[in-house]
């Protein structure tokens, strides 16, 4: 076997780098913890060792398979100390009690499983998650995933994706929290804190996974699996920090992507996994590859064998191989060869019985079984706050909130409006459709209870082309006062992994339902369920309102008909760009100006004047998003003082030492009648520096109450954290710069204030 040299070469020397240092959690430098590594790593053989590395699938799978089932017996040999997918107490204790009582040295097995927005009691999609703009709430969401699914015996989720998805047709957006690495990076911290608890051993906590580490979101054209080239600047300021909020808040594990980041795979990248995970930011728990994603080095092309590909693999800083073979079966051999030292495999192990030790695996290797019961009634509530907070109005021309006063009919059309299923969105661990109450369900118990009456067709079905539904659609929509109308993209089908789309359109025939509705004469509202931005043109130039669903999860129903009538008000806030057009993507707030900028130019083609023509726009569509980042109306009016700041100069240095904050803040008032909740931002641009800064950057949010008539006065801080920026020496600094400071209710509004950050 060749030597293979691992080279740093996708990122700045280390020396340049100034980044701070993360604080490892308590449980990565117990010198207790250490010494019974040691301990027991002394008795360890290499196969053992090996055994440590590998984790296999014990059920549905995500991927290719290995074809293996022999895990019982690897298990008792010592030779697999992880397994995945495998559900129940019953089911891994009877796993466990084979490594714990019949291999030699009754090392512990820690279970996996994907838990991505809820394990039982299913919480929206983690792209509805974000758009509730509130971290706490989804820590609370993450705690609950945590308790219902170590009391089934798993003690490690693949969440969360902290991936940065600019570009809606990659599939995997609904995965994530939208564009924003501010935003994303709160989120990340959100759900690491709510799935480990304040301890990993915790009876009701589970290690989390950070993934996919790096750059996956960035896959070319938006095709899953696809490269991503991405430039060390925008890697180190928008794709990697909210792994590093993942690692300060203490996350147990990483998973190394698929895709090949500026040419060399994540799965094989030293520079991303050693150099900045291990060496930068003192990660000490374990890298487990994705599904096969060291097997697909040669595939890529970096490895013309699995041997070659587990070598690649384990110097780059994998310290697992999830589904691959290529670890059990050619580490060992590797190492008697040469070609890896067992220090490299010794390290890999210490980090896997780190995070076992912390979890108390050791001492607590069982899970002492409840059976699945139903769910709490706290839990509903919460998925019910969950659902009802990730809502995005995008439009409303007066038409909501509904009134179902008697002898009103509302309509309800659509393939979304009574499936329960769908609600439930791509990847839902142990959801069950039968806890969910749909839309159909919910609405019409509150309209009848008002004596209302809803009139039910389902109209289409997600794909296809049938309009056999469509009369009895157009019907009812004749006989209502007004049409919901429920739409969207098949969850399983059209979203998650492997379903990236080239058109952001409704699929099927759903358009041709809509316009036929719509042509009924009645007001429409549309309802649309789905894991990424669609492009809704027609929607917003002729119906009366537009809401953004995602995919609600258990309590979609209640939710929806809350927010319909009125009983509450929408407030989720977008955090994905809508786009005009597929041509757009990737589309995010915060580009760059450009030296032609085109803001506040209008469409008019051809232009004027040369000076209209030779901008930086298209022909054929505005740059900007049809629906932007931050975005989402509510029944209430909401106004905004002018932004106000505690200084109008600061110094860089004081800022870097950080011995100066600025304060920016603004009155919030709540004109109308009706309570709201407002979700309140702070944007940042800075001009002078020495590399070109977005047109606007997220660097504060809050989500506040506001009872009618009621005023509150936000405010935000701006230090070191917020005003640096990798400049042109690849410092981590804040510099003298121009600064304009936005507090605002999206990403497009609020009134600037200037401040001039000196030396
Ligand atoms: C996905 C990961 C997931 C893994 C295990 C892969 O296909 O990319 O996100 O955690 O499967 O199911």
């Amino acid at each position: 076997m060749r030597t293979l040299r691992i080279f740093f070469c996708c990122l700045v020397p280390l020396g340049v780098v100034t980044a701070q240092p993360a604080i490892p959690p308590a449980w990565g430098n117990d010198p207790e913890i250490e010494s019974k590594i040691d301990t027991l790593m002394r008795r360890m053989t290499l196969d053992e060792k090996v055994g440590q590395l590998i984790t296999y699938s014990a059920g549905a799978p995500t991927g290719p398979g290995t074809g293996r089932s022999d895990y019982k017996e690897m298990i008792a040999k010592g030779q697999l100390g992880s397994l995945f997918n495998l559900v129940g107490a019953d089911e891994t204790n009877a796993m466990q009690k084979i490594a714990v009582e019949k291999s030699r040295l009754h090392i512990p097995l820690i279970f996996g499983l994907d838990i991505i927005h809820g394990f039982r009691t299913e919480f929206p999609v983690p792209l509805g998650l974000s758009a509730t703009w509130n971290p706490e709430l989804v820590e609370r969401a993450a705690a609950v995933a945590a308790k219902e699914a170590r009391r089934a015996g798993v003690h490690w989720t693949y969440s969360p994706m902290v991936d940065i998805a600019r570009d809606a047709r990659w599939g995997r957006i609904i995965e994530g929290a939208g564009e924003d690495p501010y935003l994303v990076s709160a989120m990340a911290a959100a759900y690491v804190r709510g799935y480990q608890g304040t301890k990993l051993s915790n009876p009701d906590s589970i290690a989390a996974c950070a993934k996919h580490f790096v750059g996956y979101g960035a896959a070319e054209g938006g095709r899953d699996y696809n490269v991503s080239e991405i430039p060390q600047r925008l890697l180190r300021q928008v794709y990697l920090p909210p792994f590093r909020a993942a690692a300060d808040a203490g996350v147990a594990t990483f998973m190394s992507a698929f895709e090949a980041l500026n040419e060399v795979p994540a799965s094989a990248n030293a520079s991303t996994i050693t150099q900045v995970l291990r060496q930068e930011w003192d990660f000490k728990g374990f890298v487990v590859s994705d599904w096969n994603s060291i097997g697909e080095l040669v595939a890529q092309g970096v490895a013309t064998s699995a041997a070659m590909a587990a070598q690649r693999a384990i110097l780059a800083g994998v310290d697992m191989d999830m589904e691959s073979n290529s670890y059990a079966l050619n580490l060992a051999a590797l190492v008697t060869s040469g070609a890896v030292s067992e220090s490299v495999i010794d390290e890999a192990v210490r980090r896997v019985l780190r995070v076992k030790n912390a979890m108390g695996l050791f001492d607590h290797p069982y899970t002492e079984g409840k059976a699945q019961g139903d769910i709490a009634p706290e839990d509903q509530e919460l998925a019910y706050k969950a659902a009802e907070e990730s809502l995005v109005l995008l439009k409303n021309d007066g038409v909501l909130p509904l009134k179902a006063a008697e002898g009103k009919t509302i309509a309800l059309i659509g393939p979304m409006a009574d499936d329960a299923g769908q609600m439930l969105g791509s990847w839902s661990a142990r959801g069950v459709a039968s806890d969910v109450i749909t839309l159909r369900t919910a609405l019409t118990k509150q309209v009848e209870a008002g004596h209302g009456h809803v009139v039910y067709a389902k109209g289409t079905n997600l794909a296809g082309n049938s309009d056999s539904g469509f009369a009895d659609a157009v019907a009812a929509a004749k006989k209502s006062d007004a049409v919901v109308l429920a739409l969207g993209e098949d969850a399983p089908v059209m979203t998650g992994e492997a379903a990236s789309r080239a058109h952001l359109d409704l699929p099927g025939n759903q358009q041709q339902l809509l316009e036929a509705v719509a042509a009924a004469g009645q007001p429409v509202i549309l309802l649309i369920f789905s894991g990424r931005p669609l492009v809704l043109n027609w929607a917003a130039q002729h119906i009366s309102a537009i809401m953004e669903a995602w995919y609600p999860g258990i309590q979609a129903g209640p939710a929806l008909g809350n927010v319909l009538l009125g009983v509450s008000a929408p407030s989720g806030r977008l955090t994905t760009s809508f786009p005009r057009a597929v041509g757009q993507e990737p589309l995010y707030y915060s580009q760059f100006n450009t030296g032609r900028p085109a803001r506040g130019v209008d469409l008019s083609y051809p232009p004027k004047n040369s000076i209209e023509k030779y901008l930086s726009r298209y022909i054929d569509v505005p740059n900007s998003a049809l629906y932007p980042f931050g975005f989402g109306l509510t029944y209430s009016t909401i106004t905004y003082s002018p932004t106000a700041v505690s200084a109008t100069s600061v110094s860089a240095h004081a800022l870097n030492v950080g011995t100066a904050k600025l304060t920016v803040s603004a009155e919030v008032h709540n004109m109308g009648s009706r309570a709201a909740d407002e979700v309140v931002q702070l944007y940042i641009h800075q001009t002078g520096t020495s590399v070109v800064r977005p047109v606007r950057e997220l660097k504060g949010f809050r989500r506040i109450e506001l009872a009618p008539g009621a005023s509150q006065k936000v405010e935000f801080r701006l230090g070191r954290d917020e005003l640096k920026f990798w400049n042109i020496d690849m410092k981590d600094v804040v510099e003298p710069a121009e600064l304009t400071v936005w507090v605002a209710p999206d990403s497009t509004q609020g009134e600037p204030a200037q401040v001039t950050i000196g030396q």
